[in-house]
């Protein structure tokens, strides 16, 4: 869904199924039994999920609802990934859905379409600099960067695992041939990792001055903020001169069935699209028609801090 407002915001449904279908490994009719299967299965697991979440509440805090354990997970995450692996096509796949589309496929194939959205956006809103909040290994801003050479680029991530290992990246020769090839358009500046800079930090105190870049974005980051999520957003709105982009589960896309369960028991984030007023953000942009988890479903939002 694409709404009709004043940013001249392109992307065609041929290129984002280029960009998802090497990870898509299998498609289904929705009547076909097999795919009721997988879905059953995958709607059972977050059900349950959701009665442990409900029952001990307050004994057990589930993943987004404390930042220290947001913290404490990506520590491990970020500390055993190995980019290979990580970006490949091949390896254990979820259900996905795109309008009557029905697949399997590896869920970080979802990241490429995510990369495309940001690069017609930036090639939309023209930064000169560029903050990505959340940034985990880097992989967002070292294909955006090798997109973009004249745009200045930082990452903040709040792990000091994630900031390492993006560190470690950002000092390579080159960008490694796996995020090349990760990248959804060709690459224009292989050396692009070498020009980013990295920090460790916390979205609820950006480290910034206030208008320091044309663009901060987030991608999936905010979804693990709830517990700071009013500061969080008024951090992004402040550091941001012309635009914030997130490509974040609003709740609006996120209210039924097993995203409802998924989304209430890892205490996600909850804000919708027309709340971000209240947080110093003017959304001009709503963009949701992309392939997803089941359980999940991203939109991107483009947005101006309201001064
Ligand atoms: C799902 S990962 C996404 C990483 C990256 N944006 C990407 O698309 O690959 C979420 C990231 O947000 C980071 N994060 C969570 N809370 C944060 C906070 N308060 N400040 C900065 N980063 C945070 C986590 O450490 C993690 O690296």
């Amino acid at each position: 869904m694409a709404q009709s407002l004043p940013l001249n915001f392109r992307v065609s449904r041929e290129e984002i199924y280029s960009a998802f279908e090497p990870f898509v490994h299998r498609r289904f009719r929705s009547s076909d039994m097999r795919w009721k299967r997988r879905v059953f299965r995958s709607w059972r697991k977050k059900f349950l999920e959701f009665w442990q979440h409900k029952i001990f509440k307050r004994l057990n805090t589930s993943f987004g609802g404390r930042q220290y354990k947001v913290k404490s997970t990506y520590e491990n995450f970020w500390g055993s990934t190995e980019t290979g692996a990580h970006l490949s096509t091949k390896g254990k796949t979820t259900p996905c859905l795109w309008g009557e589309d029905r697949m399997l496929a590896r869920g970080i194939g979802t990241k490429r379409v995510h990369l495309l959205l940001l690069k017609r956006a930036f090639e939309t809103v023209q930064p000169e600099s560029v903050l990505e909040v959340g940034s985990g290994y880097g992989i967002n801003l070292f294909v955006l960067s090798g997109y973009f050479p004249a745009i200045r680029f930082s990452g903040l991530e709040l792990t000091r695992q994630g900031a390492l290992a993006a560190k470690k990246i950002g000092k390579m020769s080159c960008l490694s041939q796996d995020i090349v090839d990760f990248a959804p358009d060709p690459i224009i500046d292989v050396n692009a990792n070498r020009r980013i800079n990295f920090y460790q930090g916390s979205a609820k105190n950006l480290p910034f001055a206030d208008n320091s870049f044309d663009v901060v974005y987030t991608v999936l980051a905010l979804e693990a903020m709830e517990e700071i999520r009013h500061q969080a957003l008024r951090e992004l709105a402040r550091v941001a001169r012309k635009y914030v982009i997130m490509i974040e589960p609003f709740s609006d896309f996120n209210e039924k069935g097993i995203r409802y369960f998924y989304h209430t028991s890892h205490q996600y984030f909850r804000g919708r699209v027309d709340e971000l007023r209240q947080d110093g953000l003017e959304p001009h942009l709503v963009y949701s028609d992309i392939p997803h988890k089941i359980r999940l479903w991203p939109a991107m939002v483009i947005a101006s801090p309201i001064s």
